[in-house]
């Protein structure tokens, strides 16, 4: 068999590690998401402790919660086998996050009006959590007066309000009303368990993603990059309290949530995106692989396959980070390189105007487009280069962050 170069197995980073997230779930016929939810958490590093109200009991049981978390289910304020039967107020306290998914309208009425006749809603009082609310109901029940005044209330006291998105609703509707999706929920508490960051009050713009030069309507030449980096970076960011605005070009991935996104597809498109949001940012990780060439012409119809061939005139694109500035703008480059990345990297840490260029080599194993790894080299502005071992491109992306830090005006 040959060996097909299968890179050292890495450590997956979890973003929740070490953090108690209370999972509340209501009576809403979408209540069975939140046993994907309950899952994503742990995936993500969380203990979870799941609180059900006696309607969502109509709809899920205790046994799926208990054996996705390996914890206790608490159902009632009476209940003897969950901590609150000592201390009602003992999952309030160690929570780090109460997230409630999916919310009914009844339930939003009640946290709006501060009851707690149940387990649920005597942690929401006792907690000084952040909360996370999705609501998830009928679109007629959503537009309901009395649900968008509680929901107004809501924000106004910090509460975050996830979706609800549009779509099929189990009613038969199409509207909004839908539960929001799980992954989604994810990045918003990581989000509001970041909040107080070391990037807390600051603005970061990534660029992720490769562009694409059109030949004509249907053609395109572009690259290997997936976004992965960029989007790492952007979701590290906004766990550390970031203001985040990802500028990507075409990328198969989710958009993040939390995050501000511009969706761009040229390097014309990408330029412009770039300059208007750095203007009043902290900091730019140019992360997006930007086509070097683009066609010389772009032809307005398809073009037929008559010839025995074709050829192509490319022209250079101008290097455009260098103009990219702002009174308190800092910059990070990246060169992804076939070979000899750290020197090539060196020459473009002073002509990008940049405090220290990540450097990888792509055609390392493990390393560079669509992987889910990435090995770099952070070279800075005096030429000094410091090589990171192979890691998840999540902590790539908090090492890279860690190290723009202390340039930040
Ligand atoms: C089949 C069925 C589906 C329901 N789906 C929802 C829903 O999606 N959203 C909602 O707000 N209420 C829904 N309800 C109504 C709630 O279950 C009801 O208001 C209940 O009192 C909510 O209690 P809780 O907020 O304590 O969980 C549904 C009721 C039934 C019978």
């Amino acid at each position: 068999m040959t060996n097909l170069g299968t890179p050292p197995a890495t450590e997956r980073f979890l973003p929740l590690k070490g953090k108690n997230v209370v999972l509340g779930v209501t009576g809403s016929i979408a209540a069975y998401k939140a046993a994907d939810l309950a899952s994503k958490l742990v995936q993500a590093g969380a203990q979870v402790d799941v609180v059900l109200t006696g309607s969502a009991q109509e709809f899920i049981g205790k046994a799926t919660f208990a054996a996705l978390t390996h914890r206790p289910v608490t159902t009632s304020l009476w209940d003897a086998n969950s901590p609150m039967a000592i201390d009602h107020v003992a999952l309030a306290l160690s929570a780090d996050c109460v997230v409630i998914a999916p919310a009914t309208a009844n339930t939003l009425a009640k946290l709006a009006l501060g009851l707690s006749d149940d387990a649920l809603g005597a942690t929401v009082l006792a907690t000084d959590a952040p909360l996370v609310v999705a609501p998830a109901m009928d679109a007629n029940m959503y537009s309901a007066p009395a649900v968008q005044a509680n929901l107004a209330l809501l924000r106004e006291r910090g509460v975050v309000i996830a979706g609800p998105g549009e779509g099929r609703l189990a009613s038969g509707l199409i509207g909004k009303g839908r539960m929001e999706e799980p992954l989604r929920i994810v990045g918003l508490v990581r989000q509001a368990i970041g909040r107080g960051g070391d990037y807390a009050g600051r603005r970061v713009v990534i660029s992720a993603g490769g562009t694409q030069e059109p030949i004509d309507p249907v053609r395109f030449i572009s690259n290997r990059s997936s976004g992965k980096m960029g989007y790492a970076l952007a979701e590290a960011a906004r766990d550390r309290g970031a203001e985040v605005t990802l500028v990507s070009a075409p990328s198969a991935l989710d958009e993040p949530a939390g995050v501000e996104v511009s969706q761009v597809r040229t390097v014309a498109g990408m330029r412009n995106a770039v300059l208007a949001a750095s203007q009043q940012a902290d900091l730019l990780v140019m992360a997006a692989a930007i086509s070097d060439f683009s066609p010389a012409e772009v032809a307005a119809e398809k073009i037929k396959k008559n010839g025995a061939g074709l050829t192509l005139e490319l022209v250079k694109n101008e290097d455009w980070m260098p103009l990219v500035t702002g009174p308190k703008l800092v910059k990070v480059a990246f060169a992804a390189e076939t070979g000899n990345a750290v020197e090539k990297a060196r020459a473009k840490v002073t002509s990008k105007g940049a405090v220290f260029t990540v450097a990888n080599d792509v055609s390392e194993p493990g390393s560079g487009f669509g992987t889910d790894t990435n090995r770099v080299t952070i070279v800075d502005a005096a030429g000094a280069a410091e090589q990171l071992p192979l890691m998840d491109k999540l902590a790539v992306a908090h090492a890279i962050l860690d190290r723009a830090l202390p340039y930040l005006k």
